[in-house]
């Protein structure tokens, strides 16, 4: 059974991002794998200052022993200015990617305050994968506030239709991938 760890980069209470990422994380126990999940919310870690990867405190330790033992993950981030979160491209920066990141697959999805869906912070994470060896698969979930009913869940069903479709391709790519 392959583990997906779900990374959240919102540090707001009551975040959407967290919600979505979530929904993708039951999409992936539906489809046969186990998950964890990593709420930047709640983890405090340094900024990263080029210093090795060990070298940032047994918090920063801990995050990064979860990632190294991921077979996949699903990602998500606000869009803030026309990106992701500081929060979630520092938690990337901190790691000794080539051991806990590259080789892996990935399923992005972000949240936006305007129309555009977060369509920036989709394409910013295609960018990023490639540059951490990561696999992205083929599909992304962007939405907006209109996308949540007042519990904060996907009320849409043809995003949760996506959600589901790319939670399957995910699961089904970390086997293949696996190490
Ligand atoms: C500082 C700041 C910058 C933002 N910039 C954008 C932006 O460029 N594009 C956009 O669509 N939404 C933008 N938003 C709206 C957030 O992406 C949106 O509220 C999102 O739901 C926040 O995610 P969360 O619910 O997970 O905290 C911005 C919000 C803040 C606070």
């Amino acid at each position: 059974m392959v583990l997906i760890v779900g990374i959240s980069g919102s540090k707001r209470g009551g975040s959407m991002t967290l919600t979505l990422v979530n929904d993708l994380l039951n999409a992936c126990k539906k489809h046969g794998a186990k998950t964890e999940r990593i709420d930047l919310a709640q983890v405090e870690l340094p900024f990263f200052d080029n210093r090795e990867s060990w070298e940032y405190g047994k918090e920063a330790e801990r995050v990064s022993k979860i990632l190294e033992k991921a077979d996949g993950f699903v990602i998500g981030s606000p869009e803030y200015h026309g990106s992701m979160s500081g929060t979630l491209k520092n938690l990337f920066d901190l790691q000794d990617y080539e051991r806990v990141l590259a080789g892996k697959p990935a399923a992005f999805c972000g949240v936006g305050g305007g129309r555009g869906r977060a369509t920036n912070v989709l394409s910013h994470f295609l960018v990023v994968a490639r540059a951490l060896k990561m696999w992205a698969v083929p599909m992304a979930l962007g939405t907006n506030h209109d996308d949540f009913d007042d519990a904060f869940r996907l009320r849409d069903k043809t995003l949760l239709d996506r959600a589901d479709a790319m939670a399957k391709d995910l699961v089904k790519a970390a086997s293949v991938l696996r190490k």
